[in-house]
């Protein structure tokens, strides 16, 4: 029995189509995986705050010398980490915004890449904790990124995900990018269906 944490970013409710394609990816695991656990969080209804400086002085005091209001500022981010290293697997869902990631996803990352936690800090030598997890990226672009589009090669979303991960250990990360859902009905299909194959295949050898 595995464990997955599966996370909806997209502000938007029922509309999403990321939220939509990470379900139906949940779904299909489920029925083949019924005895996995799944632990959901929805960063739309309970966000994670940006950082402030009181949050960096905590997150950089040993954990012996924090005051308990410096533990209290850390708290929910000790959730988030707990969360995400008891996970055998992860799936994330993350929109598309201004070719990167919505704040609210980057905020959530600021949380769990935490040091002596998710990572440590040899003088300057890092090394990521986080081994042996897999992680699923699910997207959903309004353009398209393909050779020939004005918007190839623009894409940061990507890297935006993928490197903080890496750096926390995990070499397993696999994407699905829905694209072109802002592009017309022909192109939104295209990318809807694209992505769904992708899920179905990968839901049967993850
Ligand atoms: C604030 C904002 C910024 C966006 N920026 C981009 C962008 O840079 N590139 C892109 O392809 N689509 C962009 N989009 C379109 C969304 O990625 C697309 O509509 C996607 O389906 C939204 O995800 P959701 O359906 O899960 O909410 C943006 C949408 C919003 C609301």
């Amino acid at each position: 029995m595995a464990s997955i944490l599966h996370i909806d970013s997209s502000p938007r409710g029922e509309r999403s189509k990321s939220r939509q394609l990470a379900k139906e990816f949940i779904t299909a695991w489920q029925d083949r995986h019924p005895d996995d656990a799944i632990a959901y969080r929805d960063l739309r209804q309970t966000p994670v705050p940006h950082v402030t400086e009181d949050w960096i002085a905590a997150y950089f005091t040993p954990p012996e010398a924090l005051t308990p209001e410096m533990a209290e500022l850390l708290k929910f981010s000790d959730e988030l980490v707990d969360e995400f290293l008891a996970a055998d697997r992860c799936v994330f869902s993350v929109p598309m915004y201004n070719f990167s990631i919505p704040s609210n996803f980057k905020a959530y990352i600021d949380h769990i890449v935490r040091v002596n936690r998710t990572f440590s800090d040899e003088n300057g030598q890092f090394k990521g904790f986080a081994n042996g997890k897999k992680v699923l990226f699910i997207t959903s672009r309004g353009v398209e990124f393909g050779s020939g589009s004005p918007y190839e090669g623009w894409d940061a979303q990507e890297p935006a995900l993928r490197y903080p991960f890496q750096f926390m250990g995990v070499t397993d990360i696999q994407f699905i990018h829905a694209n072109g859902l802002d592009l017309g009905d022909d192109a939104r299909k295209r990318g809807l269906n694209e992505a769904r194959s992708k899920i179905q295949a990968l839901v049967g050898s993850w």
